[in-house]
């Protein structure tokens, strides 16, 4: 599926609308509509149960997302977060020069480790045109800064720059103390929140792979530095094994080391999906050494040491950071998910194969006939929706219901008719195999239940 049609698919269905569309649109938001939100909703959810909830050495914080503007200076975003810019001097449109490189090489040349001067070399030597107008007039490259600012004053007249947060990690890094001394937690452990992050990407776009507003998952497993290579690798296994886990096939995976590192890096590794726009970066596992407690520890004169209660050793804990986009996972997941298939009929149905437990609606009730068995089919759905996301459909006949909940990636449909009003016997069918079975009612619950578990 082209990454158009998926955004036509997702618009049509309710997954996700256009930003401020009315208005003309924004450029790269979007909004997820009532079958989206359930659905980035369910990723979060087991995003924070594996890494979570199931770990005892991790605990969760929701840090504001406005912080002392001091924070960005001592991460170095202030002077450094930027990305290298042009412009087609003839259509006006702006572009980052390492993009239009790898784009142009097929992913064969990396510009990570470039120079302004050797990626505008690379573009002459190799005659790279404008990807919108296909003329060859350039702007020189410049660095263009990724920090959205706002202000803050409280006197007309005087106002503080604020900046909305470009990765949630610096809340994580500067409540080091706070988690470890509030939680008695002892190194190892890990900090992890899921929140908002916003970015001034000049080449933002393929829908939710690169916005300016998108959520992240993040984690920052504090240890000691002879461990650190170790979490690192665990960590590699484990964020591959949660994206396995939720339905992304192996072939479309692969771990890429990062060419270049960070002057306190020992590694970093992503992991790649191959979208519709091919292989790029789903994850981000990163060795940040002790980089970012020096640096807050500098910048806010806090010593955020680590003192071992067994040894009386007292140092600063080397980060391991895995980092992931809620909305580009999300968007992975519907390009995996989607299928156009043939039926025995010949006629064709459209499928979006979600895992049951982040399928956006676990169960669709429908009365086959309205005016027969609506009343009933609301008690069903009354029963059920108080255990987890139901939909109630009406409308249409029973057959395009069903290609409705197909589309949405409704694992089940119960249909409620004659026999249920007589007997209390529902029919329940599965999306994917389109198989039907008999249930009673209140075996309904368990039965899904059963299957929708992570
Ligand atoms: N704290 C580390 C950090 O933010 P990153 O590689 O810049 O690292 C981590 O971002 C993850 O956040 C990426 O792997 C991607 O999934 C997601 N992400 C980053 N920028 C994004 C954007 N503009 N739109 C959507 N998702 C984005």
């Amino acid at each position: 599926m082209k990454m158009e049609e998926l955004v036509n698919y997702c618009k049509q269905y309710g997954f996700v609308f256009p930003g401020s569309e009315i208005y003309g649109g924004f450029a790269n938001t979007w909004d997820f509509g009532p079958v989206g939100v359930e659905l980035k909703n369910n990723v979060k959810k087991c995003w924070w149960k594996r890494f979570v909830q199931e770990d005892s050495k991790t605990y969760g914080v929701d840090a504001a997302i406005l912080m002392n503007p001091k924070i960005w200076a001592a991460s170095g975003h202030i002077d450094s977060f930027s990305d290298p810019k042009m412009d087609c001097k003839k259509c006006k449109q702006r572009f980052r020069a390492d993009n239009l490189i790898e784009e142009y090489s097929k992913g064969v040349v990396s510009a990570e480790g470039m120079t302004n001067e050797e990626m505008m070399k690379y573009i002459n030597d190799n005659h790279i045109v404008c990807p919108n107008c296909h003329g060859f007039n350039w702007s020189d490259i410049r660095q263009f800064k990724l920090m959205f600012e706002t202000s803050r004053g409280t006197v007309e007249g005087e106002k503080d720059t604020v900046y909305l947060r470009p990765e949630t990690c610096q809340g994580e890094y500067v409540n080091f103390l706070n988690v470890q001394r509030s939680m008695r937690a002892k190194v190892p452990f890990a900090i992890a929140q899921i929140g908002k992050s916003f970015r001034n990407e000049i080449t933002p776009g393929n829908f939710l792979f690169r916005t300016i507003e998108f959520e992240q998952m993040e984690l920052q497993k504090f240890c000691k530095d002879a461990q650190a290579m170790d979490v690192f690798n665990d960590y590699k296994k484990r964020a591959l094994q949660f994206v396995e886990d939720l339905g992304l096939s192996s072939d479309k995976l692969r771990f890429h080391d990062h060419d270049k590192l960070a002057h306190y890096a020992k590694c970093a590794c992503d992991i790649q999906y191959q979208f519709p726009i091919g292989w790029e970066e789903l994850n981000g596992i990163h060795h940040r050494g002790t980089w970012d407690l020096s640096r807050h520890s500098e910048y806010s004169g806090e010593k955020l040491e680590y003192l071992d209660p067994d040894t009386n050793e007292k140092y600063l804990p080397t980060i391991i950071e895995y980092s992931i986009g809620a909305d580009r996972l999300t968007l992975a997941l519907l390009c995996e998910g989607y299928q156009k298939e043939k039926l025995a009929d010949g006629s064709e149905r459209e499928v979006m194969h979600l895992l049951p437990a982040l399928a956006p609606y676990k169960v669709a009730v429908l009365p086959l006939i309205k005016k027969n068995h609506s009343a009933k089919a609301m008690e069903v759905f009354n029963l059920l929706s108080k255990n987890f996301s139901t939909t109630y459909d009406e409308t249409a006949n029973i057959g395009k219901r069903y290609r409705r909940e197909d589309a949405i990636g409704t694992p089940f449909c119960v249909t409620i008719d004659d026999n249920t009003l007589t007997s209390n016997m529902v029919t329940i069918r599965d999306r994917d195999t389109m198989e039907q079975i008999s249930l009673r009612i209140e075996d309904v619950v368990p039965y899904i239940e059963e299957k929708i578990k992570f």
